[in-house]
């Protein structure tokens, strides 16, 4: 079975109610494996070393990879950014060859909550600039990977659903986990 990877970058997990019902849900798909980033980088710290090295083996063993977030600030949490730092420079920049071009063609898709409405996200709301534009840099940085980039799942006023809507943000994650698995394959240059 093909292995999807959803690495979760939650500042306080335990404390996380969207977040934590979406990675329980996904949880339940065949194939997803959910890492709980932060549990492994306490401190927020990541070198491009031996963590650089076990992130990279990770994300080399998956044939999808997801990023699972809370927006914070218009941008990601600053643990994804350490991440990016220390795992995409390693495997890019100064192992390019037997470790960055051997995750390029791997999918990926963001999956994220935002405590506001949608229509904040808009032209005349109070965010301005759309979700997607927002994931500019995420964007820039899929395609720099070679990463193919999957329409992102969104969940809006995430911190003030009812237990009903939760269970359905939840639902349609998990669905939406599905038909990824269904229509993608990495296309990875042979080894
Ligand atoms: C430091 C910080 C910054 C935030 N910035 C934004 C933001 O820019 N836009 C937004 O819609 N929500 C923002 N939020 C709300 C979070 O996105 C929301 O609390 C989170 O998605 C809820 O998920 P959880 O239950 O898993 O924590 C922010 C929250 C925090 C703590």
């Amino acid at each position: 079975m093909s292995k999807t990877l959803i690495l979760l970058f939650h500042r306080h997990p335990a404390k996380s109610k969207a977040n934590a019902a979406l990675a329980k849900a996904a949880a339940t798909v065949p194939g997803v494996e959910v890492v709980d980033v932060q549990s492994e980088y306490p401190d927020g710290r990541i070198d491009f070393e031996a963590d650089g090295r076990r992130e990279a083996e990770r994300l080399l063993t998956a044939d999808r990879i997801v990023l699972q977030f809370p927006i914070q600030w218009y941008s990601t949490p600053p643990l994804l950014k350490a991440w990016q730092d220390a795992v995409l420079t390693r495997m890019y920049y100064i192992f390019a060859e037997t470790e960055g071009d051997k995750l390029k063609g791997t999918p990926l898709m963001i999956a994220a909550t935002a405590g506001n409405l949608p229509g904040a996200y808009t032209r005349g709301g109070q965010n301005h600039f759309t979700v997607d534009e927002i994931f500019t840099p995420l964007k820039a940085t899929a395609y720099r990977c070679g990463l193919p980039w999957h329409e992102p799942y969104l969940v809006f006023e995430a911190d003030r659903l009812a237990p009903d809507q939760l269970d359905q943000a939840a639902h349609g994650y998990a669905a939406t986990l599905e038909r990824f698995i269904a229509t993608t394959t990495a296309e990875r240059k042979a080894a």
